[in-house]
């Protein structure tokens, strides 16, 4: 590993995602011995004027937990140091690039080179005038090497052309190797299984195209609204919060060809090409919901059109998947928190055992709550009678692998940045493929083209999506 001093900025140091989640995650960085004091100095910069001091106790509560000792989180509080400065001016990051300067003076008694990771936990709009400054001020100077980084957050753009464009100007900034654009669920432990469970299981590399499955779903649902964020959330809205990205991500590694070898650009150019065969979508495959009480929020205008709610199905145009449909589903506000692939696959033919209506063979990745994999099957009812019932063959995380604590999705997508892998970020024509799928869908609702229907809070969504899925083969049991 590189060694050397190693500065983490994070810009926007008072919002909620850097207090939320990513000093939370460089803390258990820092816990498990993966930010080493000697050489790491951590920044937090961001325009309201206050002190070290100030910055840290506002992070301190979010440290705070059962298993962090007071002692640990003092220490790595006292990493941290503010600078205060505006996010289009030269002062401020000139004042940033002299304390870094400072610090790794002060390191310097190790060899090595300088490594500076800039994590933009600010919104899209300043990201040029940011990249800017970093690019004029900031970068690391060091004749020993190293490397300047930049990390950033979606929303990437709102469409296809601002994101191209948000593109352009960050790309004439920054190469294409020094930007890490984070898709917090590519981090998640179960996600990040895809790709083992596919292609290092023969148990699946027959089944797993359009002839044994009959349709995919990718579900999202929180059981809680827009709390607080109903501006952010107003102005984007379901598709663009989770299904342009988490869960199309998600798609990608579900339906990606076998990569020539696991090099990052080997699994991004596969990835590519799943979504460059993704086929138009259809407004009769479309289904939106907004919760009602959404627009009781301050900050939503009342006559709000944004979906907090949507199913779309996506169809993949390839040899491997034509005519399986990939149901796409997320909502707000719904009646259970989860995230789930489910893979249904077709009825089996000639059947003897008349068990078809008991279910179908499924294979479900659950992602969370509970990380867990099972498979439905059918199996003989133990007994004397030669009946059939349907059981599951079933991998719980927290049973199997007890002990065994899961990594948040923020702390190993931060260790791949100062690692410089990349292979779980988003690339640039990765990002632009994605917005092509979504963006005309995007266009007519905004254009007030499409109405998405009310559903009670607390509830499965809209009646109409449960219909939508059924229509595309999604099989379920009806309750007894
Ligand atoms: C974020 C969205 O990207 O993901 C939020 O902006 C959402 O609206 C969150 O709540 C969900 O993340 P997780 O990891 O809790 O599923």
């Amino acid at each position: 590993p590189e060694t050397g001093s190693l500065s983490i900025i994070v810009l926007g140091a008072s919002g909620d995602l850097a207090k939320k989640k990513t000093f939370p995650a460089l803390f258990n960085l820092y816990r498990q011995g993966f930010l080493p004091p000697d050489e790491v100095h951590i920044f937090g910069y961001a325009r309201s004027k206050i002190s070290d001091d100030d910055l840290r106790n506002r992070i301190r509560g979010y440290l705070v937990n059962d298993t962090s000792p007071l002692e640990d989180v003092s220490k790595f509080l006292q990493l941290i140091k503010y600078v205060s400065g505006s996010y289009d001016a030269a002062e401020g990051f000139q004042l940033l690039d002299k304390e870094i300067e400072k610090h790794e003076i002060s390191k310097s008694s190790r060899e090595g080179s300088s490594r500076r990771l800039f994590y933009l936990a600010l919104p899209p709009s300043v990201y040029p005038s940011v990249c800017r400054m970093i690019r004029k001020y900031c970068m690391n100077k060091s004749d020993l090497g190293g490397w300047t980084r930049i990390v950033v957050e979606k929303p990437f753009g709102k469409d296809l052309d601002s994101a191209e464009q948000l593109s352009s100007q960050i790309g004439e900034l920054f190469d294409e190797p020094q930007i890490y654009r984070i898709d917090h669920y590519l981090g998640k432990e179960l996600v990040q299984n895809l790709l083992v469970l596919r292609f290092a299981n023969r148990f699946f590399l027959p089944l797993w195209n359009r002839d044994n499955i009959d349709n995919v779903q990718i579900v999202f649902r929180e059981d809680f609204g827009t709390e607080g964020r109903g501006g952010y959330f107003d102005e984007y809205g379901i598709i663009r919060d989770i299904i342009q990205n988490h869960l199309l991500q998600v798609l990608c590694l579900v339906a990606m060809e076998k990569p020539v070898s696991l090099k990052p650009e080997h699994i991004r150019d596969e990835k590519v090409k799943v979504l460059q065969s993704v086929l138009p979508i259809k407004d009769e495959e479309v289904v939106l919901g907004q919760y009602e009480g959404y627009r009781n929020d301050p900050t939503v205008p009342d006559h709000s059109n944004t979906p907090t709610f949507a199913t779309v199905i996506l169809r993949i145009h390839n040899e491997r998947w034509e005519g399986v449909p990939f149901i796409l589903k997320a909502g707000k506000a719904l009646n259970s928190r989860k995230a789930e692939i489910r893979v249904q696959f077709k009825d089996v033919p000639g059947d003897i055992f008349k068990c078809q209506k008991q279910g179908r063979n499924e294979f479900v990745i659950r992602l969370q709550p509970s990380e867990a994999m099972y498979m439905k099957l059918t199996v003989k009812q133990p007994g004397l009678e030669m009946s059939t019932v349907q059981s599951e063959l079933d991998l719980s995380y927290r049973q199997r692998y007890q002990g065994v604590t899961i990594p948040e999705a923020y702390e190993r997508l931060i260790l791949d940045t100062i690692r410089g892998d990349q292979q779980h970020f988003v690339r640039r024509d990765e990002l632009k493929a994605a917005w092509e799928i979504f963006t005309p869908l995007l266009h007519r609702i905004d254009n007030g083209e499409m109405k998405p229907i009310p559903y009670q809070t607390g509830s499965r969504g809209p009646a109409e999506a449960d219909e939508l899925s059924a229509k595309a083969g999604f099989y379920k049991k009806p309750k007894k």
